[in-house]
């Protein structure tokens, strides 16, 4: 039985490789495929992405997002076609979280794409969140990452809404573009501070109507109340879609935070390099009583000390490059305390070692992990360490710890 499981798991590894040599080539139609796949969770698409992946990041992800009617859609043309014309092949997935379709069934305004859509260099792709399982976020991910193995040189990823949805869609990106209107009706104040916050830069489309450069002024004033930040500055771009004024400025200003952006994901995949397991937490009711057992087994607690915020005493025993953590609660309503009480004695967490604990905090967050720290935390020693919650990791307490 195990052996069948096996070869069959090594022919869907192979199919998988098979499959992106066949994206690397520049075959659309696989291309097209291996997008269905992973957008569906089909079988296989797992190792489809695991063998994506293997290529990194390369391509240059831009994310656009606002308001239904700012004309997103026609200004994504003209970021292709200006793409196109520098001889760069593109991705283009458009998300609407609000449309139960899926497949490239909505946004009608596509149809505008049609001059587009017969050149082999774009690549159009439509997906609503109703039929993207685990979330729209990692959905799109997930087609980024095919597209990026396939070569694109750039991913457009665009949102329809201002919702939750498209805040998490677009931290995917490394340059994010918030497009806003004259005469949106209320102001700049009214939109989301998280979508305000994920702006790498403002774009005032259909500039040439009344009230443009009150746009212009209230983000320029709302930048000037949060103050001087390090760094990059968001930069304000007017343009007019329909004819393509001010697309050059903003491809240009992508450009230059893309170039900012890019020495940041490097270092935001490193962080994945060098895992190791830290150490395992277990729960006890006395580490009297239950470090006889490991002694016996030839360990020893080389280090003892409570922690006193956590209301714990911990006893490490070190094994080879990890060690185990015997962890007795000083009080009843305490973490352990209470995990006793509920589940008794046993494995309480586990705990991975990264080299950049606020790189992977970052990541599995804009992932869709569902974390229980609300940021990294500062541990006993200086450590820095954050929580991913079982649900997301197969039922087991995850401690992310920093070098
Ligand atoms: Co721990």
């Amino acid at each position: 039985m195990i052996a069948d499981v096996n070869a069959e798991m090594a022919g869907q590894r192979n199919a998988a490789k098979e499959m992106v040599a066949r994206l690397r080539q520049g075959d659309v139609r696989a291309l097209a495929r291996a997008v269905s796949m992973v957008e569906d969770r089909a079988e296989g698409a797992e190792d489809l992405l695991a063998a994506c992946r293997e290529h990194g990041r390369r391509a240059q992800r831009v994310g656009v997002t606002g308001s239904a009617g700012a004309g997103k859609s026609t200004l994504v043309d003209q970021m292709v076609r200006w793409l196109r014309r520098e001889g760069r092949t593109v991705g283009v997935v458009a998300v609407d979280p609000s449309s139960p379709f899926t497949g490239g069934a909505l946004l009608g305004d596509r149809i505008r794409m049609q001059e587009i859509a017969e050149d082999v260099g774009v690549f159009v792709r439509s997906m609503a969140s109703r039929g993207a399982l685990g979330g729209v976020a990692r959905a799109a991910r997930d087609v980024c990452d095919v597209m990026d193995a396939a070569g694109r040189d750039a991913i457009v990823i665009e949102t329809v809404g201002v919702g939750q949805d498209e805040v998490e869609v677009s931290r995917l990106a490394d340059v994010t573009v918030l497009v806003l209107t004259p005469g949106m009706g209320d102001d700049v104040q009214s939109l989301k501070a998280g979508l305000m916050e994920a702006a790498d830069i403002f774009v005032v489309n259909k500039s040439d109507r009344e009230g443009a450069d009150q746009v212009v002024a209230e983000i320029v004033a709302m930048q000037g109340l949060a103050g001087e930040g390090e760094g990059w500055v968001p930069p304000v771009v007017k343009t007019v879609a329909t004819t393509g004024e001010g697309v050059p400025e903003l491809m240009e200003a992508i450009e230059r935070c893309g170039e900012l952006r890019r020495g940041r994901n490097v270092a935001d995949s490193d962080w994945m390099r060098g895992l190791r397991l830290d150490h395992l937490g277990i729960a006890v009711r006395s580490i009297t009583g239950a470090r006889g057992f490991y002694e016996m087994l030839g360990m020893a607690v080389t280090h003892e000390e409570t922690v006193k915020q956590e209301q714990v005493r911990v006893a490490m025993l070190p094994m080879g490059e990890s060690r185990m953590e015997l962890l007795e609660p000083m009080a009843e309503d305490s973490v352990i305390g209470r995990f006793l009480a509920k589940r008794g004695e046993g494995l309480h967490h586990i705990a991975v070692k990264v080299v950049d604990v606020d790189a992977a905090f970052a990541r599995l967050k804009s992932s869709g992990v569902r974390l229980v720290s609300e940021k990294v935390g500062v541990g006993a020693g200086g450590h820095r360490y954050f929580f991913v919650h079982p649900a997301s990791s197969g039922g087991v307490l995850v401690e992310v710890v920093g070098e």
